[in-house]
């Protein structure tokens, strides 16, 4: 795993970007694995930047997103479909018809899990898997567990991850409890993985997922074996690590 310490969230943004726009340069046939949540919002925008002024080209890419929650229709502001397409994609050249995200109005869970494997198999796999984590390890949707998931599953979220998720919506009661997420087998199986982490709230779990043991119950700490990590995170938090 490589570790690159960044002043703050701007810094470690705008690393983020350059390396994902240094991926699409490379290759500009690639297949980007993508992130939604609060930490990629400004990697996003540096990317729209990049791309307003000439310096990125989406045309030929592809994406894959992680996760959507299920029961949570395209228009509605809070799902990932809606995100992504909020943040990056209207704002890019990116082709509509080749950014996938799992179908959270598919009520038919082995249905939806099925078809997205599918998505993620035709793609042919991903050159770079955007991630972030949360407060409990989860990567994508994949909570804590006895086992790690190898394709996509359809969970149940974690009260903690339900409880963060409320800031975005109006009651309890409305927060999806139920989502589609790439299992952990598709996320190692990502030529390269970026790992992004900002703030205090983070510096536990980021020396618990890459300098603690590998289990289920810290899913991010699975990618202590695969062979091509990438951790961009801020001095805070970083500040429980030495690197
Ligand atoms: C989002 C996702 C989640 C988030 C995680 C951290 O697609 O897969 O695993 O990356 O919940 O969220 P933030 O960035 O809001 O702290």
């Amino acid at each position: 795993m490589r570790f690159i310490k960044t002043k703050d969230y701007e810094d470690m943004s705008r690393k983020a970007a350059n390396i994902i726009g240094a991926q699409v340069v490379l290759k500009p046939a690639s297949v980007l694995g993508l992130a939604t949540g609060s930490t990629p919002i400004k990697t996003y925008a540096n990317l729209v930047k990049d791309y307003q002024n000439g310096d990125l080209d989406f045309s030929q890419v592809s994406s894959v997103n992680l996760d959507e929650y299920k029961g949570l229709d395209r228009k509605n502001d809070q799902s990932y479909f809606y995100f992504m397409n909020d943040h990056l994609f209207k704002h890019v050249n990116i082709d509509p018809n080749r950014t996938f995200l799992p179908d959270g109005m598919e009520n038919d869970a082995a249905k939806a899990c099925r078809d997205y494997d599918g998505v993620l198999k035709a793609v042919g796999g991903v050159d770079l898997q955007l991630l972030g984590i949360g407060h409990n390890g989860h990567i994508g949707f994949n909570e804590p567990s006895d086992v790690f998931a190898d394709q996509t599953i359809c969970v149940d979220l974690a009260e903690s991850t339900i409880q963060a998720n409320q800031r975005f919506f109006a009651s309890y009661d409305d927060v999806p409890k139920r989502a589609y997420t790439m299992g952990i087998g598709t996320i190692m199986a990502a030529a390269r993985i970026l790992i992004l982490a900002s703030g205090e709230g983070k510096a536990a779990i980021v020396k618990a997922a890459f300098f603690g043991p590998v289990t289920p119950k810290v899913p991010a700490s699975i990618l202590q074996f695969h062979p091509d990590v990438i951790v961009i995170g801020d001095e805070a938090a970083f500040s429980q690590i030495t690197i």
